[in-house]
């Protein structure tokens, strides 16, 4: 009886939760919670025109920038969709494989989070990677309603919630109530494009060339959406005029300066979602305020910033980062409860 029910158990702990991110993959187990959270990077050597993949996620990252001629260190997902099927597919079997040893692994069902403004041929291609990464099951969930079920919101309730999630791709903006989404948006702009600001800033103001992964440190260090403090960073890059390595000094408004026009933005999203919700709801939302879930809910007085710019209170959801893989886990695990609200394709 015993090895009856501890296969059963085995074969249904499979089942798991993906929140494929543009930025961070992370991965749910049934009963288990956060069982894996990488970076969505993946190194792929080129032998003599034969591609394979020699680092996927954490080893994969710290190669981005940093990769001899033959190496490429990828990012196989932009602005929240696969921009690389066969690297993404690669990734998803990797991260599969890396949760499960392989006696357990059993065909699992799993259930992915899509931004609302995926087409649905991103959604089929998602679907497709799963399955082809050995995915007895896919089902999709939009990304705000997992952020909104991993922050606790009462979305299946007839008043209205409100969350933002600011990811490395895509901010994904939606009103909820009564389990269906009101309204939503789903924008190409998030960490990203903060990161871009960043090298721009640098270049014009002090012809400082920097890369990727130096922008996202100086951002996640010293980037703020109000300027609050006398703070300074020292920034290493390159030189443009002599070509040489130098060093600045960035103040903390600098960095409020170069994200103003990202912020401004984001913040137009914002805006037009208050716009569009029936009045009703945007009663609730005097109360309720709204929830900043993603990375970029991290981002220095961010919530202080949408606070000042609508006038409502902002919440940051207790762990933005892994949010909207708890919140996906959440539905795997309550399944009768959000059928509404998965599909397939
Ligand atoms: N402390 C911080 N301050 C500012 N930004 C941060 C901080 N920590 C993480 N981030 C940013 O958050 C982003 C990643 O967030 P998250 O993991 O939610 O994105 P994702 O889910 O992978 O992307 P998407 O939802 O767009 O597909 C990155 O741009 C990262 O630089
Ligand atoms: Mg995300």
């Amino acid at each position: 009886m015993k090895s009856i029910f501890g296969k059963l158990s085995e074969i249904w702990s499979t089942d798991m939760a993906i929140d494929l991110g543009t930025a961070n993959t992370l991965v749910v187990i049934k009963g288990k919670g956060v069982v894996l959270n990488e970076p969505s990077v993946v190194a792929v050597v080129d032998e003599k025109g034969k591609k394979s993949v020699i680092a996927v996620g954490d080893e994969a990252k710290t190669m981005l920038g940093r990769t001899p001629g033959n190496i490429q260190a990828i990012r196989p997902l932009k602005n929240g969709v696969i921009a690389d099927f066969i690297v993404t597919e690669e990734m998803i079997k990797h991260f599969i494989k890396k949760v499960h040893n392989r006696k357990s692994f059993a065909n699992p069902r799993i259930l992915i989070c899509v931004p609302t403004g995926s087409t649905p041929v991103e959604r089929k291609a998602i679907q497709d990677s799963a399955l082809a990464a050995g995915a007895r099951r896919v089902q999709l969930i939009e990304e705000p309603i997992a952020a909104a079920i991993g922050a606790n919101l009462p979305i299946q309730e007839a008043t209205g919630s409100m969350v933002v999630d600011i990811g490395g791709g895509t901010t994904e903006i939606a009103v909820m109530s009564l389990g269906g989404v009101v309204y939503s948006n789903s924008m190409r702009i998030a960490g990203d494009s903060m990161d871009q600001a960043l090298i721009y800033y640098m270049r014009k103001k002090f012809n400082l060339l920097i890369g990727d992964a130096t922008a996202e440190k100086l951002k996640k260090e010293i980037g703020t959406a109000l300027a609050t403090s006398n703070n300074t960073y020292q920034v290493k890059g390159r030189d443009i005029r002599s070509g040489t390595p130098k060093e600045i000094s960035l103040k903390e408004e600098d960095t409020a300066e170069a994200l103003n026009q990202t912020l401004s933005q984001i913040m137009a999203g914002i805006k037009d979602a208050l716009e569009n919700t029936p009045p009703e709801l945007s009663a609730d939302l005097v109360d309720m305020g709204l929830t900043l879930t993603g990375g970029g809910a991290l981002l220095k007085n961010m919530d202080k910033f949408i606070a000042k710019e609508t006038g409502l209170p902002v919440q940051i959801a207790d762990d933005p980062l892994a949010c909207v893989a708890i919140g996906t886990g959440k539905a795997l695990e309550q399944e009768e409860i959000f059928s509404t609200i998965l599909s397939e394709y």
